[in-house]
């Protein structure tokens, strides 16, 4: 048994399809379905008693313990957070609020748990954190990509964030001894991404006409990971990661921001033709630069490829083509996704730039 947070967002959803299909592990899902959290991703899962879905939120500590004591999972995996840096510049009160004091009760209530495990339980238990490469900061053009020694220098109020909590996960493995891992990923992509998200925002809004929001020159580079590749390597580390280590996971595949949105462009030209327009990259326009965006994120993965064998299955233009393919076919769930509290995000981080 696995209790994961986080399990009904972009990342999480699509760990908990992959486990259930690949390992049979029974999952505890744990997530509050904040407006980036959607049951609706897990619903093949319906009437599978493997899934056991509960609505909550990780700054509980009596229902973690509950669930804990209920349940005996022999891992924890930690997904749940606010991920979205344009809305923490908005609003960091919320990242605050779950990124730090959300990990801090989860960690308190798994210590707590794992104390009072027996062996061979306890050896075997382990704390897996998901993590950013954002938390490194900024690299220059020429500058290498970032290792796991990399020192923290976070930017935004979501990398400070997660920072922190990186930074309280090391100390309750350190201090505590509690088996506890952190996986530092680079910008992923797939299926059932929340349309906030570069690559999902612009394929809708290329589907729909609408422009296409290039912050600044669009020359920011993003290393971007297939999310299926990320799930592999979480697993991964979980099963055969060593306890109090960090792990960075990235895709090898830096990208400017104009090159991901003239790929989509160039795919939807190809296999979703618009009568009204030739090309959707004329529907791209430049708009007012984020504060303090970063430049360049680059990881080196070659930790997980040395000690665990991995590496990504799934080549960019082939893993952007399936997401574009996927939108298409799923209208329907973007429908779902984009409330009137979407149009009105849409409006605050858009409307005066
Ligand atoms: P997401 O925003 O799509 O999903 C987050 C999920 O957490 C949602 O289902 C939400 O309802 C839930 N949640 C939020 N606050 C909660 C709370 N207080 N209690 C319980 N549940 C809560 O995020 P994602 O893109 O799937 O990212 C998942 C994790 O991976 C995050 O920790 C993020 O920092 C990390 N990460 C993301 C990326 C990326 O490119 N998306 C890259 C590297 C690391
Ligand atoms: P995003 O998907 O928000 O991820 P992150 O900021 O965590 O890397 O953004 C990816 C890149 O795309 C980032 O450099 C900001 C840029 N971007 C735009 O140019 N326009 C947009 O509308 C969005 C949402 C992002």
């Amino acid at each position: 048994m696995i209790l994961v947070t986080g399990g009904a967002g972009f990342i999480g959803s699509n760990f908990v399809l992959d486990c259930i299909a690949t390992e049979k592990s029974p999952i505890v899902n744990l997530d509050k379905l904040t407006y980036a959290g959607n049951a609706g991703n897990l619903a093949s899962l319906k009437g599978d008693a493997r899934h056991i879905f509960v609505k909550g939120d990780i700054c509980d500590r009596a229902l973690l313990a509950r669930l804990l004591h209920e349940h005996r999972p022999s891992a924890i995996v930690h997904f749940a957070a606010e991920s979205h840096v344009d809305r923490s510049i908005h609003g960091p009160a919320d990242f605050v609020q779950t990124n730090v004091i959300g990990t801090f009760s989860v960690l308190e209530e798994a210590r707590s748990y794992w104390s009072s495990l027996a062996q061979p339980e306890k050896g075997r238990f382990r704390f897996l954190h998901v993590s950013t490469d954002e938390v490194y900061g900024s690299l220059g053009p020429d500058e290498p990509a970032f290792s796991e020694t990399t020192p923290y220098a976070p930017n935004s109020p979501y990398a400070a964030s997660k920072a922190a909590s990186d930074h309280l996960v090391r100390a309750y493995h350190h201090t505590y001894g509690l088996p506890a891992l952190t996986t530092n990923c680079s910008n992923n992509y797939g299926p059932l991404q929340f349309p906030e998200k570069l690559i999902p925002l612009i394929i809708i809004n290329a589907v729909q006409r609408k422009s296409l929001p290039v912050y600044g020159d669009g020359l920011n580079v993003r290393d971007w990971l297939y999310v299926g590749d990320h799930c592999a390597a979480v697993r991964l580390v979980l099963h055969r990661g060593r306890a109090g280590e960090n792990y960075n996971i990235g895709g090898g595949a830096e990208k400017t921001n104009l090159e991901v949105v003239n790929a989509i462009c160039t795919i939807l030209d190809e296999i979703r033709p618009n009568a009204l327009i030739t090309h959707h990259s004329s529907l791209i326009t430049h708009i007012k630069d984020r504060p303090g965006h970063d430049r360049r994120y680059a990881m080196n993965a070659k930790k997980m490829a040395d000690e665990l064998g991995w590496k990504p299955g799934e080549r960019f233009e082939t893993g952007l083509r399936k997401t574009v393919q996927w939108y298409l076919d799923h209208l329907d769930w973007v429908e779902n996704v984009t409330s009137g509290a979407y149009r009105k995000w849409l409006d605050i981080n858009y409307g005066h730039r």
